[in-house]
């Protein structure tokens, strides 16, 4: 008797055990327990009753082994249960098909920020963004902007030449430099895109210029351009008061002192009046007629206004810096604060 109940139990262990471990769902463990552990009609009731038929002595050696049998399946089906439970809750709470959060690695520079501040400001106008090569040649950088062969800004103590052999003479084209101005980006557009035209350039411009709290030998700006049929200064002026109260957040004054540069007649210096100061911002006029000449515009038909603006200034004005080195230090201090 002993004998058989014992492999009974064994038998039922066994089977138990494998159907609870090949259960694939909660729903295919619900069945197995009602198998093997239901209170009514399940296996565990064939090995009572085999219990109740040993003898008085058998009785205490079986109903241990009895207990342990049963203690072990029922823990093996807690396990399998809280197994098959997680991967349920798992994909109720993450929907692995939303875009993770952003992780936070490093800040943009200030620079940055504020050249992104400004695409945003002039994308609201309608201004769509170019871009163009830092390593310049003399036909971009000084010829089609009617700045002719002999002229101080040509001078090789006011630019980065890489290949000098050539600078100052008629053919000083074959002349390569780092872009001394962001105004190379308005031949560039012209030369490839009929007007109308709307666009900003942002980027890097380099002259050999003594280093202190207010220069660098390397800068930024953002050239502005707007090529139509009837463009006017009033357009000019409109534009940039817009650009200045937005990015400011004030109401500014912005006013035109007059200038001169060789690629627009007439030019101005663009000042703002913010928080009681007047302040340089930039150069601007309406585009010489020599300029569209050389891309190939007719000047009787389109006029046309452009700009360049000092990206630092702005940055400094409006995040309170004193010192354009700050930007170009990489000192962690400086850079957390944005
Ligand atoms: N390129 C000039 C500079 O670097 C700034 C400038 C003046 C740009 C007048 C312009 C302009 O587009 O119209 O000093």
């Amino acid at each position: 008797m002993t004998a058989d109940a014992q492999a009974a139990f064994a038998s039922y262990q066994a089977e138990s055990l494998e159907a609870i471990a090949g259960a694939l769902s909660e729903d295919a463990l619900e069945a197995v327990r009602v198998e093997f552990l239901g209170k009514k009609r399940g296996r565990l009731k064939d090995l009572q009753s085999l219990l109740g038929q040993a003898t008085p002595e058998e009785r205490p050696v079986l109903g241990k082994v009895f207990n342990e049998v049963r203690s072990e399946v029922e823990s093996a089906l807690e396990a399998r249960q809280s197994e098959l439970a997680v991967p349920e809750v798992a994909v109720a709470a993450v929907d692995v098909t939303l875009p993770g959060p952003r992780p936070v690695v490093g800040r943009r520079h200030p620079i940055t920020r504020t050249m992104d501040d400004f695409k945003d400001i002039v994308g609201r106008m309608g201004f769509s963004v170019a871009t163009g090569p830092e390593l310049e040649d003399d036909h971009h950088n000084f010829v089609a902007l009617n700045i002719p062969p002999v002229h101080p800004a040509r001078d090789p103590l006011e630019n980065f030449y890489l290949a000098t052999a050539s600078v100052g003479r008629a053919d000083g084209d074959a002349a390569v430099l780092m872009r001394s101005q962001t105004s190379t980006v308005q031949i560039r557009v012209m030369e490839q895109t009929a007007p109308p035209l709307r666009i900003v350039s942002l980027g890097r411009c380099y002259r050999p210029d003594t280093i202190d709290a207010t220069h660098h030998c390397m800068f930024h700006q953002m050239e502005g351009l707007v090529v139509d049929e009837g463009i006017t200064m009033a357009d000019l002026k409109t534009v940039l008061k817009h650009f200045a109260t937005a990015f400011l957040g004030d109401d500014v004054e912005v006013r035109f002192r007059p200038s001169f540069f060789p690629f627009t007649e007439p030019s101005v210096e663009v000042d703002v009046l913010w928080r009681d100061r007047w302040l340089e911002l930039g150069g601007a006029g309406m585009v010489d007629p020599n300029v569209f000449g050389e891309v190939g515009y007719d000047p009787e038909r389109v006029t046309g206004f452009a700009f360049g603006l000092g990206i630092e200034r702005f940055c400094m004005m409006r995040y309170q810096i004193t010192d354009i080195r700050r930007f170009f230090e990489n000192d962690v201090r400086f850079l957390t604060q944005f």
